[in-house]
């Protein structure tokens, strides 16, 4: 006798199979690297991951982590606040405010907690937030809490629309505090937001800029300091929000940089912070490790960069159609969820793997295939990979 949620869901799952939109997961026997063993096929060329700078196994940064083990055992045991917190969290929280160019910074579980904390916790019931129609979805159910929590307002402009953003906040006069938020890069698009008209449009209307640097934090900038040193603009930002997932070591975690009142406000009252242990010290130590390396390799972000261009130009050599861009993120519109997932697998039978993402994910009728590049690509994997989409798309009749 199955109980009524067994029952509804049972159904569904299989709804997904029929619809061809069902995520089987692949595992990994090797750490995250350009090429991996991924079981039951083998070497795999991966181009479908975070691992921007190739620090997920980076030797300095793997040794870190087990010295971190070593020196402060497996955890906090409890919340910081209750049980103290490590020398290694204050060291990563350091650093991190300055690669990103601001007075402080706290560390959560994940970005994505660092992203609900934000508006959830600063937000107030005479407040209004406004975010971007295509923000990652930890920005969007932060927002749908903030709601809850503080009963403030809450908005959507159109996505990179500053005509839209403008009208919006001009109507919110009334609000104490405007906040405006937005990715860094879209990471489904590659999209770079408009900085400067974004900080240009929020001091006009005393408005609070929140980025969230996830896909940016190593990737963009001459140094890898995030969307702020691409555009000059370090230390312009109110509130940065990353994680350390993706180019800083992979492994998890995220944080809010901004001022120190801020970040002492969320210390005192963030409740995915205060109610949720601190990061694994062999976490914070191998995200310490991965933005020293950054510091000290600003040649590993322009191999990225170059890395990119070549792949998106000889995708464009072959017929293919990827969004334009300038960064790692190199997305090519498919069309339906099942054919994304139709062109991902037969890539995968090739020995690439690229995930093709589908509504709701995206937007209906946009579904994709997303490329991801990393700065540790040879020009052999590259040229390998290009090789699998030559043969896939002719299959597919896409080229
Ligand atoms: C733009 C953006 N923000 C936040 C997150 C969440 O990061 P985390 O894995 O640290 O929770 C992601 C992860 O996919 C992301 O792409």
């Amino acid at each position: 006798m199955t109980n009524p949620l067994e029952h509804r869901i049972a159904p569904e799952l299989e709804q997904f199979i029929r619809d061809g939109t069902y995520k089987r997961l692949n595992f990994l026997e090797s750490p995250q690297a350009a090429r991996v063993q991924m079981e039951g096929r083998g070497e795999v060329i991966i181009l479908s991951s975070n691992n921007y700078l190739g620090l997920a196994n980076e030797p300095s940064v793997v040794a870190a982590g087990k010295a971190a083990l070593d020196s402060f055992g497996a955890g906090t045991a409890s919340v910081r606040f209750i049980c103290g917190t490590f020398t290694i969290h204050r060291a990563l929280e350091a650093a991190c405010a300055r690669l990103v160019g601001t007075p402080a910074s706290l560390s959560f579980g994940s970005c994505w907690n660092a992203n609900e904390a934000v508006p959830g916790t600063l937000l107030t019931e005479n407040d209004l937030i406004i975010s971007d129609q295509l923000n990652h979805a930890s920005i969007i159910d932060g927002v749908r809490l903030a709601k809850a929590i503080t009963k403030c307002q809450t908005a959507v402009y159109q996505h990179g629309d500053l005509t839209d953003l403008d009208a919006k906040l001009t109507a919110a006069k009334d609000r104490r505090v405007k906040m405006v938020v937005t990715d860094g890069v879209f990471s489904m698009e590659g999209a770079i937001a408009k900085l400067p008209d974004l900080i240009e449009l929020c001091r006009r209307h005393q408005a609070v800029l929140v980025v969230d640097d996830s896909h940016a934090t190593g990737v963009l900038g001459k140094n890898g300091r995030g969307t702020a040193e691409h555009f000059g603009l370090v230390g312009e930002v109110d509130i940065i929000t990353s994680t350390l997932g993706k180019a800083l070591g992979g492994a998890a975690g995220g944080f809010v940089a901004a001022s120190a009142a801020v970040s002492d406000y969320l210390t005192q009252r963030a409740r995915p912070q205060l109610f949720s242990n601190a990061l694994p010290p062999t976490v914070a130590a191998s995200s310490l490790a991965s933005i020293e390396f950054l510091e000290a390799h600003p040649e590993r972000v322009a191999g990225l960069r170059e890395n990119a261009r070549y792949f998106r130009d000889q995708l464009l050599e072959l017929g293919f159609k990827p969004l334009p861009g300038e960064t790692p993120i190199i997305p090519v519109i498919l069309g339906e969820t099942a054919a994304a997932i139709r062109m991902s697998d037969l890539l995968l039978a090739e020995g690439v793997f690229v995930t093709g993402f589908g509504y709701p994910v995206v937007p209906q009728g946009q579904a994709r295939v997303r490329c991801q590049i990393s700065a540790t690509h040879t020009r052999e994997d590259l040229d390998q990979a290009l090789a699998a989409f030559r043969k896939v798309g002719r299959q597919l009749q896409l080229i």
